[in-house]
């Protein structure tokens, strides 16, 4: 089946050198629009986009996102809110409090499955407008360790209790397109089941990397100090200390979720 805008979408790799090409205003309404037709849990818009436009703060993460200075020379650099904060804002402004109470009820506060489900609205706009970006030739790059340092991140943007910066992106003209190719994806059959989940054995296991590797090590036979891709990966993007943070970061938020 031959469809153009599939073939973007299948062609489609992070970008992290952009070229000097602005990102123009009505482009950007373009990116921001599309991003708010994105599907939503009941329609209530569960998240906040805030595009950080000020050279400073943009430098400030490319430091606190784990030492990435690609984010200093994003043309467009969004980040995404997981947001309770205006719903619950505005339940209180409507007298939501006093009509709980009023019929005996305690007045609820936001908990661990309402941040869940404004992860998943923050995460479906950011993915429509990385999608958007890229059928305009737009390049864009997520930036996970956004989700690091979550008290300092929160002082940066001022975010209240009831909110988590679950993502940043970075979107921008690619400098020189097809650069290395595409990274390589593990075969289907680990990742695409019917109907109940499907556990693989360690040998099956072994063969899980096997295309990384070959296309990381163009199909040569590879010494990793670690012994193999395993242990080499467990290394690199497990047991790292970012990762370390990443999970500290988010525990002190979850602590100020739940009081
Ligand atoms: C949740 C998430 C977090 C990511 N964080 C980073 C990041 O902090 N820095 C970075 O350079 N790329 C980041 N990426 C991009 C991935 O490294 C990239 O998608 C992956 O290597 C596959 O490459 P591809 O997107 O070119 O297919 C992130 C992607 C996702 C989905």
């Amino acid at each position: 089946m031959k469809n153009e805008t599939v073939e973007i979408l299948m062609n489609r790799r992070s970008v992290r050198t952009y070229s000097e090409r602005k990102i123009e205003e009505q482009e950007k309404q373009v990116l921001f629009d599309c991003a708010m037709r994105a599907p939503t849990a009941g329609n209530m818009m569960l998240y906040s986009m805030i595009e950080v436009s000020d050279q400073k703060i943009k430098d400030q993460l490319a430091v606190t996102c784990d030492n990435q200075p690609f984010i200093a020379k994003a043309p467009l650099v969004v980040l995404f809110v997981a947001d309770y904060q205006r719903m619950f804002d505005f339940y209180k402004a409507c007298g939501a409090d006093a009509w709980a109470e009023s019929g005996g009820k305690t007045f609820r506060r936001p908990q661990e499955g309402d941040l869940f489900l404004a992860i998943n609205d923050a995460l479906i706009a950011a993915q429509t407008m990385v999608n958007a970006a890229e059928l305009l030739g737009i390049g864009a790059c997520y930036i996970g360790d956004i989700m690091e340092n979550y008290e300092t991140h929160s002082a940066m943007f001022r975010l209240p209790e009831y909110t988590f910066p679950i993502t940043l992106v970075c979107f921008g003209y690619p400098k020189t397109d097809g650069l290395s190719g595409q990274v390589p994806r593990y075969e289907e059959k680990f990742v695409r089941f019917e109907n109940s989940y499907k556990r693989f054995d360690a040998a099956e296991l072994t063969h899980l990397m096997d295309r990384l590797e070959a296309w990381q090590h163009n199909g040569k036979p590879h010494e990793y100090d670690e012994g193999n891709i395993g242990c080499y990966q467990y290394r690199r993007k497990f047991d790292a200390d970012f990762t370390k943070e990443m999970s500290r970061s988010v525990r002190a938020a979850l602590k100020k979720w739940n009081n």
